[in-house]
């Protein structure tokens, strides 16, 4: 490709105008005008880098892609990656900066997670996650629209899993421009739609994945407000689109530390911090693990599913207030990701990240009553321990709501180190769909 020899490096694309990029290279390519006419989205830079500016540096997207990928290396290099743990590694200085996309090329991020709207510096995109025995290959939007096409892909769980999606969303908007077919007043419950793909995503309000009720007890003269949830039943709004989802990602966490009264086989069995209640004292990690036992289980069971559903388990994701908490002035204004030794590894992190890791281990191992024959795939996303290490990920005090003055140190900015999470997704959606690829 003649094109392959433009003077713009393909290194400055987070900062880019796109408009100029394109404009330029309308006027000075007619091959490239080829093929911005012959794209099924003329408008989009990555297909437009595919096609015509081809890899003229290594943060080109083009060496994810089928097209330019050297076929005789391929099943070599699925060799290596099925011995590489993606999720054991470290992050590296990316002195080009990491991301596929701003808040300029992506109009959809929520405002509490753009971070640069809110005055965050960019430190945090200049780094990148380098498993320790292989590469994580960025997500090729091109390419993952190509694998999901006439698809669903659900994300289940709380306002993380919703910034997992809006990460999504803005990676996939490099390629194609989605568009919304439904949204609930607060944003809990969002569909998006990519026309020239068929592809369907969508966000599912389930904060404990399992059935519950919100509830209001009078304690000691004060209502309080608790939840009750039903440890033996999948949440309904959750239930409900499995069927017709070939990808569910599924999560949660943050809302463990509220009051639950727990309920088991129809009875009240104990609850998690409800001291003095004169009712059975449970931990939260009792629920966590009861909660992703019946998912995972009824998933494996669910007979309306289709068979080649893949489950996708996201661990747990850490929060980084330091001095305090997200209602007592904590905060988390770090410029770089933490060493080894900085990370907090007490609390419930890691704990929570081993419950799922052992959950799904039961899954994967056949104990736990799934259907013997069915191709279901289940993979955990186990991005826990590699997200510890980046307490300036977070909004911190830079975000919509930030004259409140308490810092955000749970959701993560977009772009930034949570983009890392759809590269795992990606190389997830890969694996599982080679057999099943037209
Ligand atoms: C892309 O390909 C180039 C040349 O083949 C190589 O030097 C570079 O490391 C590759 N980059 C990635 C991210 O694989
Ligand atoms: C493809 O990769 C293999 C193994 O790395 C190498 O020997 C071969 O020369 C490559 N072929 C092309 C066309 O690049
Ligand atoms: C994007 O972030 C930059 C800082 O990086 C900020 O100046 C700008 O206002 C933001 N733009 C939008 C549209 O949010
Ligand atoms: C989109 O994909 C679904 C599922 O395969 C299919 O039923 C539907 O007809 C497709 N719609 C279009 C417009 O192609
Ligand atoms: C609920 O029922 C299941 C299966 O019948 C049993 O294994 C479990 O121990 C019961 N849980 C409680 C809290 O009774
Ligand atoms: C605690 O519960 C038990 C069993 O339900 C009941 O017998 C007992 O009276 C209760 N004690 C208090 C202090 O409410
Ligand atoms: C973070 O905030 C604390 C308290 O305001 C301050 O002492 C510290 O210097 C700040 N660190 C950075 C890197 O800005």
């Amino acid at each position: 490709m003649k094109s392959s020899t433009t003077p713009w490096s393909l290194q400055h694309i987070p900062e880019m105008n796109w408009r100029a990029l394109l404009m330029s290279v309308l006027v000075l390519s007619s091959v490239s005008i080829l093929f911005i006419v012959r794209s099924s989205n003329p408008f989009s830079v990555v297909e437009l880098l595919h096609h015509g500016l081809g890899p003229s540096t290594p943060t080109s997207l083009a060496n994810t892609s089928s097209v330019h990928s050297n076929t005789s290396a391929a099943p070599h290099k699925e060799d290596k990656e099925e011995e590489c743990d993606l999720f054991v590694g470290k992050w590296v200085a990316e002195p080009r900066g990491s991301s596929l996309y701003s808040n300029w090329s992506c109009p959809t991020i929520p405002d509490q997670n753009n971070c640069g709207k809110f005055g965050k510096g960019s430190e945090h995109l200049y780094w990148k996650w380098k498993p320790d025995r292989c590469e994580l290959p960025r997500l090729d939007p091109v390419a993952f629209l190509r694998m999901v096409r006439r698809k669903k892909m659900a994300f289940a769980g709380d306002s993380v899993a919703r910034n997992h999606m809006d990460s999504l969303l803005c990676l996939l908007h490099q390629a194609e421009t989605p568009t919304n077919i439904y949204k609930d007043g607060d944003d809990k419950f969002q569909t998006w739609y990519f026309p020239s793909h068929n592809f369907t995503l969508m966000v599912i309000w389930a904060e404990f994945l399992v059935e519950r009720a919100q509830t209001q007890r009078m304690i000691n003269g004060v209502a309080t407000n608790s939840y009750d949830l039903y440890l033996d039943r999948v949440n309904p709004d959750l239930a409900r689109e499995l069927p017709a989802l070939r990808y569910v990602v599924i999560s949660a966490g943050n809302w463990f530390i509220k009051k639950l009264y727990l309920h088991e086989n129809g009875s009240l069995v104990g609850c998690v911090n409800c001291r003095g209640e004169n009712l059975t004292e449970l931990d939260a990690a009792y629920a966590y693990r009861r909660v992703f036992r019946t998912v995972l289980q009824s998933i494996s069971k669910c007979e309306q599913c289709d068979d080649d559903l893949l489950t996708m388990l996201r661990t747990f994701s850490p929060t980084h207030f330091e001095h305090g908490s997200w209602f007592n002035g904590g905060y988390c204004n770090r410029t770089q990701p933490m060493s080894e030794g900085e990370i907090d590894l007490s609390g419930n992190t890691i704990e929570y990240r081993n419950i799922q890791f052992e959950e799904m281990g039961r899954i994967k191992g056949g104990s736990g009553g799934g259907r013997g024959d069915a191709k279901r795939g289940f993979e955990l996303l186990d991005v826990t321990k590699a997200m510890m290490a980046r307490a300036d990920g977070h909004p911190g005090s830079h975000w919509r709501w930030m004259q409140k003055s308490n810092s955000d140190c749970l959701h993560w900015c977009l772009p930034g180190p949570i983009d890392m999470w759809n590269d795992a997704l990606f190389a997830n959606v890969k694996k599982h769909s080679s057999t099943t690829q037209l």
